[in-house]
Order: C-alpha cells, then sequence, then structure tokens
C-alpha cells in the first residue's frame, strides 16, 4: 500500500501564524505537526510516500524530510497548485498510486491511540473498498459524518450536515483500493470547485464497498484547527510524553521500531542530535540493541 500526505490549503483561519509558513509545519509541542499523520502511515508498514504541498510551500517539507531513505523509507513530492479539494490528491498522486491500494492522511490530523498500529495493519493487508475511520464529537456539523450498520458498513454520509444525523466525525484518514484513482478523475467538482473526499466515499457508499471504524473511547483525534486547539494538541503531547516518557510521533523511533532501520541506524540519527532531548531519546532507546 501507498500513503499520500496532504499538506496543502492556504492556512487562513491560523492567520498570522500560517502567513508565510505552511500550517502542516507549525510545531505541535516538540514536533513539526507532519510527522503526527506521516507517523500514522509508517505505523500501517507503508514505506512509499507521496507528500503534496502548495508550490510555495513545498521545499520546505524536502528540507524536513529529504527523500526519507534515513528512515529507511522513500518519499516523493508533488504540487497541488489550488486548493481544489482533497480528492485532487489521488490525480495528483496517480503515477505514484500506480496498481496499489493507497492510504490518505491529512498533514494537519493528530492520532494517537492503543492498537492503533494493529488496526491499520489488519485493514491495509485486506482493503477491498474503503476504510474510513469515525470518532464521536460534540459538534459533527463541522466534519464529514457518517453512519454505520452493526457490521461497521458505512450506510449514510453528509459533507458538514447543518443538521447532523450522527456525531461520528468522518476522521482524515483514508483507506482505498486502488479505484480510487478512477473515481476521483471522474467526481465533478462541487458547488465551492472542489474535487470532495466525501463525493468519493460516496461512490463506495453506493458500491456497499465502505467501511467505517469507530475510533471511540481511549482514543484522541485532536483538532489543530484554531490556536486554541492547536494549543491544546501540543499540551496534550507534552503531558503523554512527559507523564510516560516516551515520544509521541518520533519518526525515527517508529522507523526502528517497524523494522524499516536497525538499531545502529537510529542511533546514528540520535547522535546527529545529541545537544536535544529528542537525539537523547533516540540513542537512549537503541542504545542496547546496537
Ligand atoms: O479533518 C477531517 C475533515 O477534513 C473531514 O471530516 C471532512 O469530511 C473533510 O472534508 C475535511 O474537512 P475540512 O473542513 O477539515 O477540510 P479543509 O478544506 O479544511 O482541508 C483539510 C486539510 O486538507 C487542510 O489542512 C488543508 C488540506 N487541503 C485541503 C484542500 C481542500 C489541501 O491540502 N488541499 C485542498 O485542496
Amino acid at each position: 500500500m501507498k500513503g499520500i500526505v496532504l499538506a496543502g490549503g492556504s492556512g487562513t483561519r491560523l492567520h498570522p501564524l500560517t502567513h508565510a509558513v505552511s500550517k502542516q509545519i507549525l510545531p505541535v509541542y516538540n514536533k513539526p505537526m507532519v510527522y503526527y499523520p506521516l507517523s500514522v502511515l509508517m505505523l500501517g508498514g507503508i514505506r512509499e510516500i507521496l507528500v503534496i504541498s502548495t508550490p510555495c510551500q513545498l521545499d520546505l517539507f524536502r528540507v524536513l524530510l529529504g527523500d526519507g531513505s534515513q528512515l529507511g523509507m522513500s518519499i516523493e513530492y508533488a504540487e497541488q497548485r489550488a486548493a481544489n479539494g482533497i480528492a485532487e490528491a489521488f490525480v495528483i498522486g496517480a503515477e505514484f498510486i500506480g496498481d496499489e491500494p493507497v492510504a490518505l492522511v491529512l498533514g494537519d490530523n493528530i492520532f494517537h491511540g492503543p492498537g492503533f498500529s494493529r488496526i491499520l495493519h489488519r485493514e491495509a493487508v485486506s482493503i477491498d473498498g474503503c476504510v474510513l475511520f469515525g470518532y464521536p464529537v460534540k459538534d459533527p456539523e463541522r466534519y464529514g459524518v457518517g453512519t454505520m450498520d452493526e457490521r461497521g458498513r458505512l450506510i449514510h454520509l453528509e459533507e458538514k450536515p447543518a443538521e447532523p444525523t450522527s456525531n461520528l466525525a468522518i476522521t482524515g484518514l483514508y483507506l482505498y483500493d486502488n479505484d480510487v484513482v478512477d473515481i476521483a478523475k471522474n467526481i465533478r467538482p462541487s458547488e465551492r470547485g472542489e474535487l470532495e473526499i466525501t463525493d468519493v466515499n460516496r461512490v463506495y457508499l453506493e458500491r456497499g464497498k465502505a467501511r467505517l471504524i469507530s475510533l471511540g473511547r481511549g482514543f484522541a483525534w485532536l483538532d489543530t484547527g484554531t490556536h486554541d486547539s492547536l494549543l491544546q494538541a501540543g499540551q496534550y503531547v507534552q503531558l503523554l510524553e512527559q507523564r510516560q516518557g516516551v515520544r509521541i510521533a518520533c519518526l525515527e523511533e517508529i522507523a526502528f521500531r517497524m523494522g524499516f532501520i536497525d538499531a545502529a541506524a537510529c542511533y546514528e540519527l540520535g547522535e546527529q542530535l545529541r545537544h536535544t532531548d529528542y537525539g537523547k531519546y533516540l540513542m537512549d532507546i537503541t542504545a542496547e540493541n546496537r
């Protein structure tokens, strides 16, 4: 399965913070925001990634993540010239995706919860249609909203409904079989002129091939859309990391634990940052196995 991180958009709601820099590069406590969604794809075992962003921001991601080889991965880059919709990712990424299934994650979505890696792995290897992840929220009218039957099949889907019929928001992580490329190429732009991800998902729903997994209790899906929620996301990460002594979305550690790189390579990455707590942490977790 290939992976796409969509990190475009203009981030106007966070101006002036995002006037000169991409939202997905902003810090969430001690790491750039994009580390969090990228870590989700890595936990699903995905090693081939396409990062999509605006022409003027793409180089920031290149500097930050390189070609991915240091993490035992391959990271490529592509431009989205304007915010033409989330589903445009599959048109832009068609060649990259080839004939494989694909996972898409929005570059500003932060997930954290027990067993997530296992769930992603299980779903990725058996994908037939699409798999969406739902999260109960108090304000579903701000999101795509879904309803499922008792077997987990998606039976109803709406984008930002004025009167939501469910409180399950559709999160910004989507798994698809290879049909998604053709589906995205054939949907019409919405009134906003965007290729809407919800329209893609609706095609799968109509084919009876959309599943919705509710992440629910014990799971965190954090919002980064406002200054307050961005700060709270950072505080959440700070609290967990300090209390538990582990790191969330530490890409080098995940690459090591997923077997993308060995202990020696991970230690070496830590050594390059040995003057920081981040580097020391990498050296600590790999010192024994080197
Ligand atoms: O976060 C989950 C929600 O994301 C879903 O529940 C909705 O169904 C889905 O439509 C989307 O809603 P948003 O209102 O959050 O979409 P927004 O336009 O804000 O875009 C989400 C992220 O994707 C944002 O960081 C910018 C990026 N993006 C968006 C568009 C439309 C792009 O990179 N390119 C785009 O063309």
